[in-house]
């Protein structure tokens, strides 16, 4: 009896701690749902990304090439158009922003963002993109309802001010799609996979079942 009034006690424990805490900054995270086999989605959101973040965010646990296969985009036009260094298609997606300089200018080094999308999960960025808000006394005037007080200037308010809100909405939403893919880059391949293996398995079930079957009327 003591052991379940503990558990329940538990369980109750989490409604009672989490009330009035939310999961992105000072709001809820609005809805996303990722749908990394879009290649056009993700073809956009790395072209917003190489164009708008790629200058302050590297993705150095990603390889140029293995973007551009997985996007579908043949490698003489990655190469021209998205590749802005003398780096070469199999290297490391590295950028050249070092820690001090970015420290003077910006007051604090942007992180890597290849696995960004597991630290903080989709929605969290799809929110944290679209929550910037004008705020005079931040040195950029801008702030952030996710992330209060982000040292991150408001890259894409340009972009934000002459699109229509479902425009910018469609926008961060390929952007988030493409570093929901980036973080974990083969998860459509392990989708298809696990399909091709639980289809063999029922095939394979069928087999064992007629062959138990043909060995149970030689016992009889
Ligand atoms: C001018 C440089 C700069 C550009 C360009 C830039 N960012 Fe940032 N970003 C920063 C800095 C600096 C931080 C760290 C903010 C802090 O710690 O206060 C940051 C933080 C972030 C974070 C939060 C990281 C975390 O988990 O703490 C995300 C997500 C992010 N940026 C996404 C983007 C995206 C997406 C773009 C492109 C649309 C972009 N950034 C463009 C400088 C930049």
């Amino acid at each position: 009896m003591k052991i379940l009034l503990f558990l329940v006690s538990i369980f109750l424990s989490q409604f009672i701690l989490s009330a009035g805490e939310f999961n992105c900054g000072s709001i809820k995270c609005d809805n996303y749902e990722a749908d990394v086999s879009d290649k056009a989605s993700l073809q956009r959101g790395l072209s917003t990304y190489m164009n708008y973040c790629y200058g302050c965010h590297s993705l150095k646990y990603s390889r140029y090439k293995r973007v551009a296969e997985d996007l579908l985009i043949p490698i003489e036009m990655y190469e021209n158009n998205l590749i802005y260094d003398d780096s070469k298609i199999g290297d490391l997606m590295e950028i050249s922003l070092s820690k001090s300089d970015a420290i003077n200018w910006l007051g604090a080094y942007p992180p890597d963002l290849t696995l960004e999308a597991r630290l903080r999960r989709p929605d969290w960025i799809y929110t944290y993109l679209r929550n910037y808000y004008p705020d005079s006394s931040r040195p950029y005037g801008v702030n952030n309802r996710v992330y209060q007080n982000v040292n991150m200037p408001h890259v894409l308010e340009d972009m934000q001010n002459s699109l229509t809100k479902l425009e910018y909405d469609q926008v961060i939403y390929d952007l988030t799609n493409f570093m929901t893919y980036v973080a974990d880059p083969s998860a459509e391949q392990r989708k298809r996979v696990g399909t091709y293996v639980l289809l063999f398995l029922v095939i394979f079930t069928a087999f064992a079942y007629m062959t138990y079957r043909e060995f149970k009327k030689d016992l009889k």
